[in-house]
């Protein structure tokens, strides 16, 4: 039982042979794949995709890359996606500060109207966080503490039915020394790939401090391919190998670890897969 809480299976890596990956995904015992939009029109091929397999889940939003294409009619449009019954999310959202491919206020403008979206609708976010995460944990503790309405941080959504907390720290890379605030904003974190790098100590590191209700795996495919594959493209099934790394490094049997990142997914985003 494994599900990939982060796939990118709309973009054109996978033009030539999207169906053959997805039968693998299946067969590897995938139960979920929540796919990850990153623009407007990758929202709009990622709802089609949950459309057409059952056990694709989607979530909508524009990535900081893409923040200055998020006009108001994009984001008209994107309300509109996001209450899909298959959508389960907001994201991929957040901050960019090694690329800069938007201009940084123009981000931090995106991800607050994203944030509040999320808030309005009452779905988890799915957050991407490089080279920022001073400005993405403040923003997020804001927000936070703001859908409150002051009440307990870590107990979101306000007035909403899911158990599993605000949204995932998507592909964590802020080092264990900010887990803590994470953690204390009710995040899940999400680790993908480079957990089976032979150099990525700090990061197995942090899949071993996170509390195991809190775990979730991800390829991020076609990117941060494990390492058994390095250098081609990444694909769902691959996720195994990241539940092998995580086991390894938390001392745990892969099945309990695979196990548990399904649950964790399936409260987080309310999936009710079999
Ligand atoms: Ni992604």
């Amino acid at each position: 039982m494994l599900i990939d809480s982060h796939a990118h299976l709309d973009f054109p890596q996978f033009d030539a042979d999207r169906e053959v990956v997805i039968a693998r995904a299946r067969e590897a015992g995938l139960i979920a794949i929540v796919n990850i939009g990153t623009s407007l029109s990758s929202s709009r091929a990622t709802v089609a995709l949950a459309e057409k397999y059952g056990f694709i889940y989607a979530a909508v939003g524009v990535h900081p890359h893409d923040a200055k294409t998020l006009t108001p009619d994009v984001m008209a449009e994107l309300r509109t996606l996001a209450r899909h019954p298959k959508v389960v999310a907001i994201g991929e959202i957040g901050l960019d500060y090694y690329r800069d491919l938007s201009p940084r206020d123009v981000q931090r403008q995106a991800f607050a109207d994203q944030l509040a979206l999320a808030a309005e609708l009452m779905l988890p976010v799915v957050v991407h966080s490089r080279e920022a995460h001073g400005d993405t944990l403040a923003t997020l503790r804001e927000w936070v503490g703001f859908s409150l309405g002051g009440g307990t941080e870590g107990s979101f959504p306000p007035g909403g039915g899911t158990e599993g907390g605000p949204g995932v720290l998507h592909s964590y890379s802020a080092g264990p020394e900010r887990l803590e605030e994470v953690l204390g904003l009710g995040f899940s974190i999400g680790i993908s790939g480079p957990v089976t790098f032979p150099k990525a100590n700090r990061l197995r590191a942090v899949a071993a401090a996170v509390p195991l209700e809190r775990l979730l795996v991800e390829t991020d495919c076609p990117y941060l391919t494990p390492q058994v594959y390095r250098g081609r493209r990444n694909e769902p099934a691959y996720v195994q190998y990241v539940v092998e790394a995580v086991a390894r490094a938390r001392k745990m049997p892969a099945e309990a670890v695979a196990q548990a990142t399904a649950d964790n997914a399936r409260r987080l985003f309310g999936i009710l897969c079999r």
